[in-house]
C-alpha cells in the first residue's frame, strides 16, 4: 500500500501525464495568426503520445497491480516469463528488416532499446529457463505504428526504475536487472527516442504513431492478466 502510494507520488511529481513540459523540448509549436489574433497550437508528438495514452497507462497499472501484486518469488518468476515473452515479441517485430532504413533516418539504433536480454539474465539468475521462441501475438501495421510501439516499450522502462526496488523491498533479494536497467545509461535511450519522435513528428503520420502506441498498450494488457489471477495469460 505504501509502495503504491509512493508510485502515485512519483507520477505526480514527474508530472508525466499532467501535461508538464518535458525537459529540453518546447511543449508546442505555436503558429501565430495575425488576422484573428487566434493561436493554433500543434502539440509536439511526445506530448501528444503522453496525453493520448494516459488512459491506457492507468489501465495497465491497474490490471497488473505492479509492484504490489508481487508477493512471492514464484510470482516474480512468472512475471519475468510474461515480460520476457512480450519484449521478445515486440523486439522481433520492431527489427523487421523492411524498416531498417526508416529507423536510421529518424536516428534510432534499435540495439540501444533492447531489454529482453536483461529478462533472460534475470531468469537465469533465478534458475529459470527463458523461452527461445518470439511469440507472435501482436502485429505492427506500418513504420509509424512501429514508432508508437517503441514509445511504449521504451517508456515502460521509466516505471521499471520505481517497480524494481519496490519488488525487492517487498520480497527480498531477487535479480532486477530488467527493471532497474542500470547498465542502460538512463535516460539516454529515452532521450534518443523522444528526439526521434520529434524528428518524425515534423513530417510523418503522427496519428498512426499514437494508434501504434495505443495498440501496443492493449497488447501488453491482453498479455498480462490481473494480479489476482496470478499474472499469467
Ligand atoms: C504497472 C506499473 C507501472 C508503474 C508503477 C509505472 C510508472 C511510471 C512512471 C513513474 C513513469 C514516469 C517516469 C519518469 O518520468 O521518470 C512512467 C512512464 C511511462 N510508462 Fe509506466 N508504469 C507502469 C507500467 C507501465 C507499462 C506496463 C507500460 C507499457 C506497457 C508503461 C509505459 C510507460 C510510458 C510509455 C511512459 C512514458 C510516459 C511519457 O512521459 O510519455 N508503464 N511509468
Amino acid at each position: 500500500m505504501t509502495v503504491l502510494a509512493s508510485t502515485a507520488d512519483v507520477l505526480r511529481r514527474s508530472n508525466v501525464f499532467g501535461g508538464g513540459q518535458p525537459s529540453g523540448h518546447p511543449l508546442v509549436h505555436g503558429f501565430g495568426c495575425s488576422q484573428g489574433g487566434a493561436m493554433h497550437e500543434v502539440e509536439e508528438l511526445p506530448v501528444r503520445l503522453r496525453k493520448e495514452t494516459a488512459d491506457l497507462h492507468l489501465e495497465v497499472e491497474a490490471a497488473t497491480g505492479l509492484p504490489g501484486s508481487i508477493r512471492t518469488r514464484a510470482e516474480y518468476v512468472t512475471l519475468l516469463h510474461c515480460l520476457h515473452r512480450f519484449h521478445q515479441a515486440a523486439e522481433s517485430r520492431l527489427a523487421d528488416s523492411k524498416w531498417a532504413e526508416q529507423w536510421a533516418e529518424v536516428g534510432i539504433d534499435l540495439s540501444q532499446h533492447r531489454r529482453a536480454y536483461l529478462l533472460e539474465q534475470d531468469l537465469v539468475a533465478v534458475q529459470a529457463q527463458a523461452s527461445r521462441e518470439a511469440p507472435d501475438f501482436f502485429d505492427i501495421a506500418d513504420f509509424p505504428g512501429a514508432m508508437g510501439c517503441l514509445y511504449v516499450v521504451e517508456g515502460s522502462s521509466l516505471g521499471g526504475r520505481v517497480i524494481g526496488p519496490a519488488i525487492r523491498s517487498a520480497i527480498g533479494d531477487v535479480p532486477t536487472r530488467f527493471f532497474e536497467s542500470a547498465e542502460r545509461n538512463h535516460p539516454s535511450p529515452w532521450r534518443s527516442l523522444k528526439d526521434a519522435l520529434l524528428r518524425f513528428g515534423s513530417s510523418g503520420d503522427t496519428g498512426a504513431v499514437v494508434e501504434g502506441a495505443r495498440s501496443t498498450f492493449r497488447a501488453f494488457e491482453r498479455h498480462l492478466a490481473t494480479p489476482r489471477r496470478g499474472l499469467v495469460r
